[in-house]
């Protein structure tokens, strides 16, 4: 019997606690041993809930009870969460979480910490919700130098922008209910900002690279500026926007950002929709794959604890994470081609000279509707040959990435 402490009944560990109840006999079974979850741990009190069994409000009652074996964090947020997960690791507990924040500031840390003490440190629901990846990275795609990782690694603004998108939904309206669904942050600026797909992208990296990817350097632009009107066009050119992450090798060094990207219809990442996530890996040897499914909400993201649990439960010693404390130096954006599309107010008779002047030869397009503006996609350049142009143009109203992966 192995016995386990959950620290947080939220969304996410409330599904833990349901995933658990609800397939007891398959856990058990892949576990092969009984999993029981000994405790729960939250500030809050739930009456009516059969939880309040095993509620405890004191993290000491877990921590000093030498039958829990495995701790699971999906409390969110760096702190308290940091110090709980590391007290458990050094008391030789192993732990699973599914919290971002955390793995993407103290990653290394833990991971080091769980190797010296011969436990694990497992953490697939913190990228990708349900999708597999973390395991996949670290156990599976071994034999390969990846090139390139890229994604829709946040479900909320997915959701959010396929709903502007395929219903005339408003922004505020799509993040609402992307809320009410329990996909976004406790804090939503994580999601629309972009800091929960960085945070993702920057563990994939780590992982992939074996270096410490720092979160806070990588470039990264959120979704808030995507207006309706960009819609249109894109809409127009037969594109689609989505909040991509990626993370790739350059003559100029490794990159990594989150941005909004237009994609044409031949990206494998065009048709990924509403909440779902997908990763797209390139390796040297393997070529591509494409890693896809539900990327949050509460069963889906417990679904990915739950697997660690059975995963430490079978695994008394430790699996090793190469992720190592070194910093990984990223390089500038700036040597990156691919396409841009800007919009610009006035008439295109009137500024299509300058335009060319600027970029060279672009495709333009007109929204029917929308009067005193048009827009243009330049050819493949570099992005700090772009961003000369674009600063010297008088009326430029919105710049958005075009992926060209055909063109490169
Ligand atoms: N807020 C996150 C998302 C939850 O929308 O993807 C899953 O990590």
């Amino acid at each position: 019997m192995a016995k386990i402490a959950v620290l947080g009944y939220g969304t996410v560990g409330s599904g833990v606690y349901e995933v658990i109840k609800t397939n007891q006999t398959i856990v058990n079974k892949n576990a092969g041993e009984d999993i029981e979850i000994k405790y729960v741990l939250d500030l809050r009190d739930f009456p009516g809930d059969p939880v309040e069994e095993i509620l405890v409000h004191d993290y000491d009652v877990i921590l000093n009870d030498p039958e829990v074996s495995v701790v699971v964090e999906v409390m969110g947020g760096v702190e308290p969460a940091y110090t709980f997960v590391k007290n458990a690791l050094l008391k030789g507990k192993s732990v699973c979480t599914s919290n971002k924040a955390l793995v993407a500031a103290k990653g290394p840390e833990l991971i080091k910490i769980a190797r010296e003490k011969d436990i694990n440190f497992f953490f697939e629901a913190s990228v990708g919700g349900g999708i597999p990846i973390i395991r996949t990275l670290n156990l599976c795609l071994t034999a390969d130098d990846i090139e390139e990782i890229s994604g829709i690694l946040n479900g909320t603004t997915n959701y959010m922008l396929t709903k502007m998108a395929d219903e005339g939904w408003e922004f505020d309206e799509a993040l609402k209910t992307a809320q009410e669904l329990g996909y976004a942050e406790h804090n939503p600026e994580a999601d629309i900002d972009g800091w929960d797909a960085c945070r993702k992208i920057a563990i994939l990296t780590s992982l992939y690279t074996g270096k410490n990817t720092d979160y806070e350097k990588v470039y990264t632009e959120g979704i808030t500026k995507v207006s309706a009107r960009d819609i249109k066009y894109a809409k127009e050119l037969g594109l689609k926007i989505k909040l991509i992450a990626e993370s790739q090798k350059t003559e100029a060094g490794l990159v990594a950002m989150v941005a909004p990207i237009m994609l044409k219809k031949t990206h494998p990442l065009y048709n990924v929709e509403n909440v779902l996530n997908a990763v797209y890996v390139r390796g040297n040897v393997l070529g591509p794959a494409m890693f896809f499914g539900s990327g949050a909400g509460k069963l889906p993201t417990a679904s990915a604890v739950v697997s660690d649990v059975i995963a430490a439960v079978k695994n008394r010693s430790n699996i090793k994470v190469e992720w190592d404390e070194e910093d990984l130096n990223l390089a500038s954006l700036g040597s990156v081609k691919r396409s841009f599309f800007v919009r610009v107010s006035g008439s295109e008779d009137e500024k299509l000279k300058r335009v060319n002047e600027l970029f060279g030869e672009v495709r333009t397009v007109k929204v029917p509707g929308l009067d005193g503006e048009f827009g243009f996609i330049t050819k493949v350049m570099c992005e700090d040959d772009f961003n000369v142009g674009y600063d010297m143009l008088d009326g430029a109203i919105r710049r958005i990435r075009v992926d060209n992966v055909e063109d490169k």
